[in-house]
């Protein structure tokens, strides 16, 4: 038996105004797409803004069901939107925040399993990583190179070509 450690890295910043400029304007993107939430059973409207390589800025906000797990996460909104908008633009990276109508969101806002494992599929689409930045509406901002970080251990295509029977 050996023992195989993992290591991730997050970058974290005192605020918004440490990061590079257009990080911080994606984060800005990422406040006003929260705009576009539909959360009224959780009261948690969550924004996500994606940048591409061409520089355009795509928004996605969660949208929530009374069937609840018909809803869909802003990330995923976002992402699908872009990629379906532009299948063969690579997705730069990805600024996720949030407000909750009951209090205040003073930790980053990081994505679900289900996103992570979108932004993975991404990623392995287009050979790139993507970087991605996380904030609440006050306090530090988090950010990592690579779904990696967010995912160790992930489920990816090679598995699935090696499962396959000859
Ligand atoms: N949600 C997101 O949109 N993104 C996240 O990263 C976490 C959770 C949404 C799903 C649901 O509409 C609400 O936030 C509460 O979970």
């Amino acid at each position: 038996m050996k023992i195989r450690n993992i290591n991730i890295q997050i970058e974290e910043y005192d605020s918004a105004e440490s990061l590079k400029q257009p990080e911080a304007q994606l984060l800005e993107h990422a406040q006003e797409a929260i705009a576009g939430s539909y959360a009224p059973y959780s009261e948690f409207r969550v924004g996500a803004a994606v940048l591409l390589e061409n520089g355009e800025v795509i928004k996605g906000s969660n949208q929530e069901n009374a069937a609840y797990p018909s809803g869909l996460c802003a990330e995923r909104v976002a992402i699908f939107h872009a990629k379906s908008k532009y299948p063969g633009l690579k997705v730069k990276s990805i600024a996720i925040t949030a407000a909750s109508d009951n209090f205040i969101t003073k930790s980053p806002v990081t994505p679900c399993g289900a996103c992570r494992q979108v932004m993975a599929e991404t990623e392995n689409r287009q050979n790139e990583k993507i970087r991605i930045i996380m904030k609440g509406q006050e306090g530090i901002v988090q950010a990592v190179n690579g779904i990696e970080n967010l995912l160790p251990f992930m489920f990816n295509e090679e598995q699935l070509k090696k499962s396959k029977k000859k």
